[in-house]
């Protein structure tokens, strides 16, 4: 009982510290993915877009939370921007199916291209 009361004007002293560290966390809460943007990658990223590369969002979102951003809020946010802005990244999937339909043709005999329809 008498340590306990002991113990309280440390808590008490740190009391301020443990409130400013909570608020300097907080610096990035509430601002849209692109405002995040904006402020802390535009100086060495000119544009988003392109930067997500057609990841998978969670793919992106660990990588900002381990590299960039320190709340997941931010990296949350952030994540969903680049994606929302990066250009349209079928292109692995498009190579990989022009692949397999190339497989198909060498298999079969050629054939003669499709009739023009309305004809
Ligand atoms: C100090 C400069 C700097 C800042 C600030 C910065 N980046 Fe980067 N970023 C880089 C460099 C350098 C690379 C690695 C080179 C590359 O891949 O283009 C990189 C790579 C990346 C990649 C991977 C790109 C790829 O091609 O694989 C993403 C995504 C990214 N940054 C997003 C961000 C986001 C989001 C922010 C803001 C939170 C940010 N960056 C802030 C310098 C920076």
């Amino acid at each position: 009982m008498r340590r306990g009361f002991a113990a309280m004007p440390f808590l008490v002293a740190l009391l301020p510290i443990i409130v400013s560290s909570a608020r300097a966390e907080n610096l990035d809460a509430g601002k849209s993915g692109a405002r995040l943007f904006a402020d802390s990658c535009a100086a060495c990223h000119r544009s988003a877009r392109g930067l997500a590369k057609g990841r998978f969002r969670l793919t992106l979102y660990l990588f900002l939370q381990q590299h960039y951003t320190s709340s997941a809020d931010s990296a949350s946010a952030l994540s969903s921007y680049l994606q929302s802005v990066d250009t349209p990244a079928a292109a692995p999937a498009r190579k990989s199916s022009a692949r397999r339909s190339s497989d198909r043709r060498e298999a079969r005999p050629p054939r003669p291209p499709l009739p023009v329809r309305g004809r």
